[in-house]
């Protein structure tokens, strides 16, 4: 079942997992390999990390993103068109959406973010400053399944997914969901899509263990927010981040280990991690740029156009449905 939540900014939304979450923690924390699930990193207090991630020196996508729809946000107008029905995936606090507006000036802005609350208050901001702008904001987990309100119009849907999202998903994930996008937009629809381009490993490997510690609190929040979700007994303090480019793999590995061997307790389970273990938090999957025009391809999508940064750190891809 989909969970979707309209928002109400006077609405209390409850703490505690519902038994759907619940279960999916257990499995993934009880797993051989032990992983969670990155959506988890996005409490309010991930998403205000992660807003500081993106302010990092060593974190150049955001920057990097923002610059490529600040120089070129004329032309993604044109090829986009006015009047689209905008919706934003992962939204977070809307800035780049809303950087795009006086240029592409949509009929509808629809951002979709599993931090509902964080959301809430930027969709609240962006209200005051676009009156014009019919807006609609939905808390809701897009990650596994897509399906969107009767409120949201169904002419030319323009997915916007930035941030380099789409690496967060195994490259088959990927495909999966850029299909489920393609089956709820029309043939007038289209995505536009930001994407991480494979680079160095020194650039990589510092763009996700920055020398403040931001990555780090970001990813070991996901401990307490774990902690919160079902009672469980997390010490923060007992683990440690890792972030590192495996470039075998074509892709950057968060991880948390262990510091000391230890046992946590959860809400009707519990397991022990011997020092040095670890728990898998998210992967960022780093594409060339005909890589990530063959994903589209084959997930029923046509480039029609790319931009990217001078150094081709990033990618910005525009793609029209097809078939
Ligand atoms: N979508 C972001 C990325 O892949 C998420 C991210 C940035 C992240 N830094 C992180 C996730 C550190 C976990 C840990 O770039």
């Amino acid at each position: 079942m989909i969970t979707l939540m309209y928002i109400s900014c006077t609405e209390d939304r409850p703490r505690a997992a519902n038994a759907h979450v619940a279960d999916e923690l257990h499995a993934s924390l009880e797993a051989h390999e032990p992983w969670i699930s990155p959506k988890f990193l996005y409490d309010a207090l991930g998403s205000k990390l992660f807003e500081a991630i993106c302010e990092l020196p060593e974190y150049y996508p955001t920057r990097t993103e923002a610059a490529i729809l600040s120089r070129h946000g004329a032309e993604i107008a044109r090829v986009v068109g006015s009047g689209t029905t905008l919706v934003d995936l992962g939204a977070g606090n809307c800035a780049k959406a809303a950087s795009l507006f006086p240029l592409l000036a949509p009929a509808q802005y629809v951002a979709i973010d599993i931090s509902a609350e964080f959301l809430c208050d930027a969709l609240t901001r962006l209200r005051q400053r676009f009156p014009h702008i019919d807006m609609h904001g939905i808390g809701m987990d897009f990650s596994s399944r897509f399906e969107l309100p009767p409120q949201v119009r169904s002419a030319r849907r323009l997915f916007f997914y930035p941030g380099s999202s789409i690496g967060n998903f195994t490259p088959s994930e990927a495909q999966a969901f850029l299909r489920r996008l393609r089956l709820q937009c029309g043939s007038d629809g289209g995505v536009l899509l930001g994407i991480d381009l494979a680079k160095d490993k020194a650039t990589l490997d510092a763009a996700y263990d920055d020398a403040l510690g931001v990555t780090s609190a970001f990813n070991l929040n996901v401990l307490r927010h774990v902690n919160e979700l079902i009672e469980a007994d997390f010490d923060i303090r007992a683990w440690r981040h890792h972030g590192f480019y495996n470039p075998a793999r074509g892709r950057v590995e968060m991880h948390l280990e262990a510091v000391r061997r230890q046992e946590v307790r959860w809400k009707g389970g519990g397991r022990t991690f011997e020092a040095g273990d670890t728990i898998h938090t998210e992967n960022s999957y780093k594409y060339q740029q005909a890589e990530a025009i063959a994903l589209l391809e084959r997930s029923g999508f046509e480039a029609t156009r790319v931009w990217t940064d001078p150094q081709r750190w990033f990618a910005v891809i525009h793609a029209q449905a097809i078939g």
